[in-house]
């Protein structure tokens, strides 16, 4: 949610700004704006409340440009998504982009008019913009203005500052929010995350919680509270530029289903050793760790939530720790009892998603161990989790996850079967035999449903008009139809639910009637007689039944309306399989509907709001 960008250097902003935020408008916003400011301190700030492109036609019509400028893409929270609201915010001395939530904002309004500031917007950013200033006025020194202003601040952020009478600055700190720094030979620069800067520069600094940075032309500065700076060393990144393009592919979401194969793959056998057993020691986990808890309090957001609900499947199958999944918007206001020793695994592609972040906090300050199955390195949950396992996916950019969820619901997997070793319940053979299983035959598996792309818009052409769309399976494939279901209603809009097929009967059944479209993922052949009969219900009261099933069962044409018939591969894994086949069928039902596949509306691919 909200993108920042800022570049301080011998280049001029307008053009480098305005990209950085086109490629920053995955991450959900609706209204944007840039603020320039040259070497003289003159300052021109243009905003609109639309799309990127909007404020590039309004930018690229004024004669101004400069080599210092931040931006900002704008997720309403407080006040309409109008030209007002949008950032850049000035107060008498600054001018600031702020991503996140300022808490205290009303008092602050209050303080700061008692003050002589005036408002012009509805925003709590603009209360940053004049609290800084007031600080800035007084002490006369940016970094002690910005540490001193955080003092005020209750709430989340990540802020960016010019002070147009210092020449050439720029001036950041973060709390709770993504913010990196980087240089390149001519410049450096701010962003909220590493896509949006690939073009210019692979050399990144990801500051630390409340630490003031200052970028120039030169580099990047650490202030430290006691008056001392630290000049930054950033690093290079692993990511290479086609990581932020969408590769010849039509969206991000294709490029991303296409991927995979190859992301569920590396995080599987990145984890498993030359005797094909499982092994996390990369991950920095000693084998105690296996043995340090008695359960497991899974703690996740949307996706990630449905992730869980497979790995909790696979970890209690194959190890007996009992596993709950917990949606973290309620886990961290009311967490379950919990008997014995408990792990808590925070589940998060972005590693910032807010509600997962205070639910770890929680845990950790009630003194549960934790862990983290995270994406983005270096993200706030990956930071404050005792130990992270990586799931290595790459910049995911559709706000639609597909290979996230892959590999989160591939590195539990790998738990599974690393718990089930480490405590006796799974033998060295069969560990092995499963670790071939998801490292080698369901990358295969996920591929070949890739290439099948034209199958399954067929299926999808006979669905797309439907109002309303169920799905149901039975065993591993109850938690992939939340998946499934998810992933169509977000991208196509089409109203969607899913059940364990045996609950159908218990209400929702009696809204199947003539045509209505049911998804039967039939995957587990220990499930197959009673999918059957589940089908036939449905069937009898005319639904219409899209039959995703395996090569052995019995029969699909007596069951299906369309079938899609899918390698056999092993059922603890399958999810892995059906949910690919279903991320394209409501890509292709997204299409034919016509909608934004990578920008599903009212959506935002990073929630660090509440
Ligand atoms: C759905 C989707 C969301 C995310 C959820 C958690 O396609 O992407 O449901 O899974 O917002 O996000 P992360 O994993 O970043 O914490």
């Amino acid at each position: 949610m909200c993108g920042i960008i800022g570049y301080t250097g011998s280049r001029k902003a307008k053009k480098i700004l305005l990209d950085g935020l086109a490629s920053l408008e995955y991450r959900g916003y609706d209204s944007a704006g840039i603020a320039l400011c040259d070497a003289d301190g003159a300052l021109r700030t243009i905003k609109c409340g639309g799309r990127v492109s909007e404020l590039a036609s309004k930018a690229n019509a004024i004669d101004f440009d400069a080599n210092r400028g931040i931006g900002h893409t704008r997720w309403a929270t407080h006040g309409g998504p109008t030209e007002a609201n949008a950032h850049p915010h000035a107060s008498k001395r600054c001018v600031i982009v702020h991503n996140g939530i300022i808490d205290n904002c009303l008092e602050l309004r209050d303080e700061l008019s008692a003050q002589g500031y005036t408002f012009v917007s509805d925003t709590d950013t603009e209360a940053a913009a004049h609290l800084i200033d007031r600080e800035y006025a007084a002490l006369g020194d940016p970094a002690k203005a910005l540490y001193s202003a955080a003092r005020y601040l209750c709430g989340s952020y990540a802020i960016a500052v010019i002070f147009p009478e210092r020449s050439g600055e720029i001036w950041a700190i973060r709390r709770d929010n993504p913010l990196i720094a980087a240089t390149s030979a001519d410049g450096a620069f701010l962003a909220s995350d590493i896509p949006a800067l690939l073009a210019h520069t692979r050399m990144i600094y990801r500051p630390k919680e409340n630490e003031v940075i200052c970028i120039t032309e030169a580099g990047i500065t650490k202030h430290n509270t006691d008056g001392t700076v630290e000049a930054i060393v950033p690093e290079e990144t692993e990511l290479g530029v086609t990581a932020a393009d969408k590769d010849g592919y039509d969206h991000f979401m294709l490029k991303e289903i296409h991927e995979q194969p190859d992301a569920i793959r590396r995080a599987a056998s990145h984890r498993i050793n030359s005797d094909m057993l499982p092994d996390f020691s990369t991950d920095g986990i000693s084998e105690e760790f296996w043995h340090s808890f008695d359960s497991i309090s899974i703690i996740a957001c949307g996706s990630a939530t449905h992730a869980g609900l497979v790995g909790r499947y696979v970890i209690e199958k194959l190890a007996g720790v009992p596993v709950t999944v917990n949606t973290a918007s309620e886990y961290r206001y009311d967490p379950p009892a919990i008997l014995g020793k408990t792990l808590a695994l925070a589940i998060s592609q972005s590693g910032e998603t807010a509600d997962t972040l205070a639910g770890l906090r929680l845990a950790k300050s009630q003194g549960h161990p934790t862990a983290a199955i995270i994406n983005a390195v270096g993200s706030a949950i990956a930071r404050e989790a005792d130990c992270v396992i990586y799931t290595g996916a790459g910049p995911e950019i559709a706000v639609a996850t597909t290979k996230g969820y892959a590999t989160q619901v591939a590195v539990l997997c790998m738990m599974g079967i690393k718990l089930g070793v480490a405590r006796g319940t799974l033998a060295a053979d069969e560990a092995a035999r499963l670790c071939r299983s998801l490292s080698r035959d369901i990358p295969a598996y996920v591929s070949e449903i890739i290439g099948r792309r034209d199958e399954i818009r067929k299926l999808a052409v006979a669905v797309k008009d439907a109002d309303d769309l169920y799905f149901i399976g039975r065993g591993p494939d109850c938690p992939a139809a939340t998946e499934c279901s998810l992933k169509l209603k977000e991208i196509s809009y089409v109203h969607s639910e899913a059940y364990a097929a045996g609950e159908l009967k218990h209400g929702t059944l009696s809204l199947v009637e003539e045509g209505t479209p049911v998804v039967a993922l039939a995957n587990d052949s220990r499930y197959f007689d009673k999918m059957a009969g589940n089908i036939r219900e449905v069937r009898a009261r005319g639904g219409y039944v899209t039959l995703i099933c395996t090569d052995d069962f019995p029969h699909p044409t007596e069951y299906g309306d369309s079938i899609f018939v899918l390698p056999k591969t092993e059922p603890l894994f399958s999810p892995l399989v059906s949910v690919a086949a279903c991320q394209i069928l409501s890509y292709e039902i997204a299409l034919l509907r016509g909608c934004d596949v990578d920008h599903p509306r009212n959506l935002a691919k990073s929630v660090t709001v509440e």
